[in-house]
């Protein structure tokens, strides 16, 4: 039987917000969980029967981050669990991308029934509303997921038998930046690196050479499109 009662860990950010909604749609209880949640996680979890692990963005240490929330989850007696990735997580010039790498490890041996989501970038990240300054090149292929996609495939594999074990690759469409720009009828312009963070330097740069691609064949099957 699919999950009842679903903690959110991450719960109130543009990811799961996504997720609750679409849990909600499918008539699960949701349990969105932030910060203040952290001291007593286990006990925040307690009448829940499945998680979805956000980490926050950036996190200085996520394997540790996820660590403890698996234990306590486990300390809860929560039996499934699936974790919120990235597309391409092994990637040795994307510090933050091998951190849900060494995440997946613990994961999947978390002693849990697990299932594990590699999103690509969200479309929601690029505002299209006016011209876009993109510190990376606007010409190289990304497999862009809609947050919308991202909530019902979360709903999917927790309520729907056949997911356990899997690890699922998200992207709604393969574009790149200038293709989305050109149809949204608004100026790209690449920009230099301002330099806020440097895992977020280390991924301009590898995005400026590769991109990063996602097939869409994986999502499409799980929402029953065509
Ligand atoms: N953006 C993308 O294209 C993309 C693609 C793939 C994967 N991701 C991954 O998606 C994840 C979530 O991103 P998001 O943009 O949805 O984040 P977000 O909107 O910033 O939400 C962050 C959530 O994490 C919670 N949080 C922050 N610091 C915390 C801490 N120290 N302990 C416990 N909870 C904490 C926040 O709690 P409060 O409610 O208490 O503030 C909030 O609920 C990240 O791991 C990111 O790498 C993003």
């Amino acid at each position: 039987m699919g999950a009842q009662r679903v903690a959110v860990l991450g719960g109130h950010g543009k990811t799961g917000r996504a997720v609750c909604s679409a849990l909600a749609d499918r008539g699960v209880d949701a349990l969105p969980l932030g910060r203040a949640d952290q001291p007593d996680l286990a006990g925040a979890v307690g009448r829940c029967d499945a998680a979805y692990v956000i980490a926050p963005n950036l996190h200085p240490d996520e394997p540790a981050h996820v660590a403890s929330a698996l234990s306590a989850l486990r300390a809860a007696g929560v039996g499934r669990v699936v974790y919120h990735s990235v597309a391409s997580p092994y990637v040795p010039a994307m510090p933050h991308h091998l951190g849900k790498a060494a995440c997946e490890d613990l994961v999947r041996r978390s002693g849990m029934t697990w299932t594990i989501l590699q999103p690509g970038a969200y479309l929601q990240n690029l505002d299209l509303a006016g011209p876009l300054d993109l510190p990376y090149s606007p010409d190289v292929p990304f497999g862009f997921l809609d947050l919308a996609d991202l909530g019902r495939a979360a709903a999917v594999v927790l309520t729907e038998p056949g997911h356990e074990g899997a690890t699922y690759e998200l992207a709604t469409r393969v574009a790149t930046v200038r293709e989305l720009a050109s149809e949204a009828g608004v100026e790209v312009r690449q920009v230099p690196d301002p330099g806020t963070h440097p895992w977020l330097s280390a991924m301009f740069a590898y995005y400026d050479d590769h991109g990063l691609p996602v097939g869409t064949r994986v999502l499409a099957a799980l929402l029953g499109r065509a």
